[in-house]
C-alpha cells in the first residue's frame, strides 16, 4: 500500500505482462528446450507451424514470420508494390514505425487525421489525402480498436492493416489480419500476443504477394541459390514461434479479459472524469493500451504516479512533427492528431486486470483531477 496524502491507493501497473502467462511457464520451458535440443533454429519446423496456426487463427491463407513488426511493415508494402515515386497514406497519430517503414521502401509517406473519439484514421481522412501517386493505405488499427478497412478500400486503393497492437480483436467482417491486402504484425514483449524479443508477421490471402514476402524476408531468393531481389535478413527464429505457439492458444481468453478491464473501468464510472476510448462500429477491441483523453493529461499523469499508478503518454509528439520526417511534413495540417497528442494518457489495462485494480485506478484519477 502506498500512502499519498490522505489517500491510500494499492498500485497498480501500467502493463503486467507475467501473470497471464504464469500458468503457461512449464509449457513454455518445455518449447524452448525442445527447439534447443533440436538444434534447428532459423526456419525450422515451430515458424512453419506458428505461421500455419497464426494464418488460421487470422482467417487469413498466410503467415509469413519476419524479424519484428516494422520490417512486417517494410516488406509487407514492397510485397505490394509500392517503391519509388509512390506515396503511401499513414496516420501521424501512431508508433513511429508505421511512418518510418514507408521511405524504407523508396515511397513517401503522406500523413492524414485521425478521428479523435477512436483514435483510428477514417475513409473521409484518408479520402482528404489521396493523390495519383497514392499506392496503398496504413490502416493502424491503434490501441487494439480496428481501423475502417472496408471503408477505405471502397475508394478503390489497397490497405495494408498495421496490426501490431490489435491482437485478439475481432470485428464484423472478422478479425484484423486479412481484412486488407496484408496485415502486419508484432509480437514485441509487451504486445498482445508476445515473444521473448523481436518477432513479427505478415498475414495475408494473396498467395503472390505472400510468395513475395517470404523471398523478402530471405535476401530476395527462395532457394538461397538465385537471388532475384534485393531483400532482407528478417526472420521469425525458431525459439520465439515456439514460444508463440504455446501462447496463441490463450490469445482469445487474454482478449475478453481486456475487454473485462475496459468495461470494469466504465463500471467504476471513469467516464465522468476523462474521455474514454470508443470502440469503431461493429469492432470489439482487445485494448492493447487502455487511452483516454482529459485536458488536464500530464498533471493527471504527474498525480497517478504519486498514487502509484502506472500511466503513460505514449505519442507527445506525433509522428508528422517528428525530426526524421520533416522532409515529409511541409504544411502538414493534423488538428485532430494534434489535439489527441496533447490530451492522452494510457492507463493500466491487462488480460488478468480486477474490478479493485480498475477501482483503485479510479479512485486516483478522481483525487487528482477533483
Ligand atoms: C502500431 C505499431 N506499428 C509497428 C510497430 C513496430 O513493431 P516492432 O517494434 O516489432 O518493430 C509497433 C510496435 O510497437 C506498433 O505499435
Amino acid at each position: 500500500m502506498l500512502t499519498v496524502g490522505c489517500t491510500t491507493t494499492m498500485p497498480v501497473p501500467l502493463f503486467d505482462t507475467t501473470s497471464a502467462l504464469a500458468p503457461l511457464h512449464a509449457r513454455i520451458d518445455a518449447a524452448i528446450a525442445g527447439v534447443v535440443a533440436a538444434r534447428r533454429f532459423i526456419l525450422g519446423p515451430e515458424v512453419a507451424a506458428f505461421e500455419q496456426e497464426f494464418a488460421a487463427y487470422c482467417g487469413a491463407r498466410h503467415a509469413v514470420g519476419v524479424a519484428n513488426g516494422t520490417d512486417a511493415l517494410t516488406i509487407a508494402l514492397r510485397a505490394m508494390g509500392v517503391g519509388p515515386g509512390d506515396e503511401v497514406i499513414v496516420p501521424s497519430f501512431t508508433f513511429y514505425a508505421t511512418a518510418e517503414a514507408v521511405p524504407a521502401t523508396g515511397a513517401r509517406p503522406v500523413f492524414c487525421d485521425v478521428d479523435p473519439d477512436t483514435f483510428c484514421m477514417t475513409a473521409d481522412r484518408v479520402a482528404a489525402a489521396l493523390t495519383p501517386a497514392t499506392k496503398a493505405v496504413v490502416a493502424v488499427h491503434l490501441f487494439g480498436n480496428l481501423a475502417p478497412v472496408a471503408e477505405i478500400e471502397a475508394l478503390g486503393v489497397p490497405v495494408l492493416e498495421d496490426a501490431a497492437q490489435a491482437a485478439g480483436t475481432r470485428g464484423a467482417d472478422g478479425r484484423p489480419g486479412a481484412l486488407g491486402s496484408a496485415a502486419t504484425w508484432s509480437f514485441f514483449p509487451s504486445k498482445n500476443l508476445a515473444c521473448f524479443g523481436d518477432g513479427g508477421a505478415i498475414t495475408t490471402d494473396d498467395d503472390e504477394l505472400a510468395a513475395f514476402a517470404r523471398m523478402l524476408r530471405f535476401h530476395g531468393s527462395h532457394d538461397k541459390v538465385t537471388y532475384e531481389h534485393i531483400g532482407y535478413n528478417s526472420r521469425l527464429d525458431e525459439l520465439q514461434a515456439a514460444i508463440l505457439r504455446v501462447q496463441l492458444p490463450a490469445l482469445d481468453t487474454w482478449a475478453d479479459g481486456r475487454r473485462a478491464a475496459a468495461r470494469h473501468y466504465e463500471a467504476a464510472g471513469l467516464g465522468e472524469l476523462v474521455t474514454l476510448p470508443v470502440a469503431t462500429a461493429g469492432s470489439e477491441p482487445a485494448w492493447h493500451l487502455y487511452v483516454v483523453r482529459c485536458e488536464r493529461a500530464d498533471e493527471l499523469a504527474a498525480g497517478l504516479a504519486e498514487h502509484g499508478i502506472g500511466c503513460k503518454a505514449y505519442y507527445r509528439t506525433p509522428v508528422h512533427r517528428q525530426p526524421a520526417m520533416a522532409p515529409f511534413a511541409a504544411g502538414v495540417e493534423l488538428p485532430m492528431t494534434d489535439a489527441v497528442a496533447r490530451t492522452h494518457l494510457a492507463l493500466p489495462i491487462s488480460p488478468v486486470m480486477s474490478a479493485e485494480q480498475a477501482g483503485e485506478v479510479v479512485a486516483a484519477v478522481r483525487a487528482v483531477l477533483d
